[in-house]
């Protein structure tokens, strides 16, 4: 299946680069690194009726997964609504439908077995996130699995050794909120990303000891597969129930 290729202001928003190759390379090499994932709690894309892309952007994941889950319903979502209005258009088997900044979603209760979320908690500062945990318990049907990217430990300890590409980076600055914090989550405000998003959305890093911890309060954390060199590490949580 031949994938449509968005406008470069919006493949921009969600890889920092206007560079269409890495953004139709990118999908499918994150969707790879989710069935990873998947395999470690004995599933594929083949075992799910109905996939939400939380955080969706102009659908680099989602564009590529209906050839990964021909079988799935298969929706998405961002506050981007120029992003999703794109993938709308472009991809109409998918119900692509815009998001406020918090819950709720325009979705009913019960209706995902499988979230997939690539980069949006790796921005998101801590009371969105705890609101978006629970609001994506609310559309999720009893045992789905939720696959979310974080950055953590792995890309932690990349950063130190060597800064992102982006000039506006600084770790050491990061690092001193990480410690200041002392409880394994920074969110980090002086990335720049505030000229292309909402205020709140920025650079956040978690340790798997606070993810354990503090995600489980909503969902059973079944694995942490760690990201290679500083990719993202994915978080494999189920929804509680049969
Ligand atoms: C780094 S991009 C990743 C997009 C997409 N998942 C991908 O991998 O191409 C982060 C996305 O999170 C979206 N986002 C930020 N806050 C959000 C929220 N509260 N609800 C849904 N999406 C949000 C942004 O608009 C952006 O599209």
């Amino acid at each position: 299946m031949s994938v449509p290729v968005p406008p470069a202001e919006l493949i921009r928003r969600v890889t920092g680069s206007p560079e269409a190759d890495a953004f139709v390379r990118g999908g499918p090499w994150h969707l790879d690194a989710f069935a990873r994932a998947l395999e470690r709690v004995g599933k594929t894309y083949g075992d799910f009726a109905s996939i939400y892309d939380f955080g969706c952007g102009c659908g680099r994941i989602t564009l590529p997964l209906r050839e990964r889950a021909p079988q799935a319903r298969i929706a998405a979502s961002d506050i981007d609504e120029e992003a999703v209005g794109w993938l709308a258009e472009n991809a109409p088997d998918v119900d692509a439908r815009p998001n406020g900044g918090l819950p709720p979603l325009p979705y009913e209760d019960d209706s995902f077995d499988l979230v997939l979320a690539w980069s949006v908690f790796t921005h998101l500062p801590e009371d969105y996130q705890d609101a978006w945990l629970q609001e994506l318990r609310r559309v999720t049907a009893p045992g789905a699995v939720l696959l979310l990217s974080v950055h953590g430990e792995t890309n932690w300890r990349w950063t130190w050794r060597e800064p992102l590409a982006s000039r506006r980076w600084s770790p050491t600055r990061a690092r001193l909120a990480l410690l200041r914090r002392h409880r394994g989550f920074a969110h980090w405000r002086g990335d720049g990303w505030d000229a292309l998003f909402p205020d709140y959305y920025h650079t956040t890093w978690h340790t798997h000891g606070y993810i354990r911890e503090r995600w489980s309060r909503w969902f059973e954390v079944a694995d942490i597969a760690p990201g290679e060199g500083p990719e993202h590490d994915i978080v494999v949580m189920r929804r509680p129930g049969s």
